[in-house]
């Protein structure tokens, strides 16, 4: 019997190349997209054969409709899909004043309508296998967004997308959301070191910036729960709580 065929959006690194090696792990055979970073990507790869595991990657930009189109091909040839991580997002920084038409559908694009088609797509592999989604949200998209309103808005739409689609595929497909705090990676060094500093300082009850490993192994247990459908998990540090 072939192993279960998991996608990961967005898995050349950060939280996306933890989610790639985490289903490896687990079990899974493993269809990453990545949008330019094709050395990563590679290392992805190569990271995943050293666990003994498979994993293909796919380049594609999420932002325009026809890479979407590509990516779902590329993962029809390797088989019926049961598990779909939507986590490639953008975290691009506006104030209102600052933000434009072309930032603004950019975020939408990537962070929103990218998931919602990948879980068209998929749909039939998804309730065929008895499968499941996990979106990755963000707590900006729960309490309001350091990045602004592309990010807050887009992250804040997922899980309306995670609750909708949780009823829409119910029995079969169980859809839910993971909102992490700060995480370790590109997207979080990207925010002003005094920013960072701040929200460490005033925000972070526990002090602790979350590895992707972490959101990883969290994200593939609410994935694998028999009972959960529609949740979002906040792991945050007890930043909102
Ligand atoms: N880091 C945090 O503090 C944090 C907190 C809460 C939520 N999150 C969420 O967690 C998810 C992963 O974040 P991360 O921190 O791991 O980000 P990251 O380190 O910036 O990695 C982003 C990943 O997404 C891919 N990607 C970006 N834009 C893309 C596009 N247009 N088309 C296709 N792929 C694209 C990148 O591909 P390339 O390598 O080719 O560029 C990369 O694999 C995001 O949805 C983010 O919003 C992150």
């Amino acid at each position: 019997m072939t192993s279960p065929l998991a996608v990961v959006t967005g898995g050349s690194r950060g939280i996306g190349r933890a989610f790639v090696l985490e289903a490896i792990k687990r079990g899974h055979r493993v269809v990453f997209s990545f949008r330019s970073r094709d050395a990563d990507a590679a290392e992805t790869v190569k990271m995943a054969a050293a666990l003994g595991g498979e994993a293909v990657s796919v380049k594609g930009d999420l932002e325009r409709f026809e890479d979407v189109d590509a990516v779902i091909d590329a993962v029809r040839e390797q088989g019926q899909v049961s598990l779909l991580v939507n986590n490639a997002g953008i975290g691009e920084e506006f104030t209102l004043e600052q933000l434009t038409r072309e930032g603004w559908e950019r975020s939408i694009a990537i962070n929103l309508t990218a998931p919602t088609f990948l879980a068209k797509a998929f749909k039939s592999d998804l309730i065929a296998q008895r499968g499941a989604i996990l979106n990755v949200s963000s707590d900006g998209g729960v309490a309001g967004s350091l990045h602004g309103a592309p990010y807050g808005a887009t992250k804040a739409g997922i899980i309306g997308l995670t609750k909708t689609l949780a009823r829409e595929l119910a029995p079969h497909v169980r859809v839910n959301a993971i909102a992490p705090g700060p995480v370790a990676t590109e997207m979080w060094y990207a925010i002003d070191p005094a920013v960072q500093e701040q929200v460490m300082e005033r925000e972070m009850p526990l002090k602790r910036i979350a590895q992707p490993e972490d959101i990883a192994r969290a994200g593939l247990d609410i994935a694998s729960w028999p009972d959960a459908s529609g949740i979002v998990v906040l792991l945050d540090g007890g930043r909102i709580m």
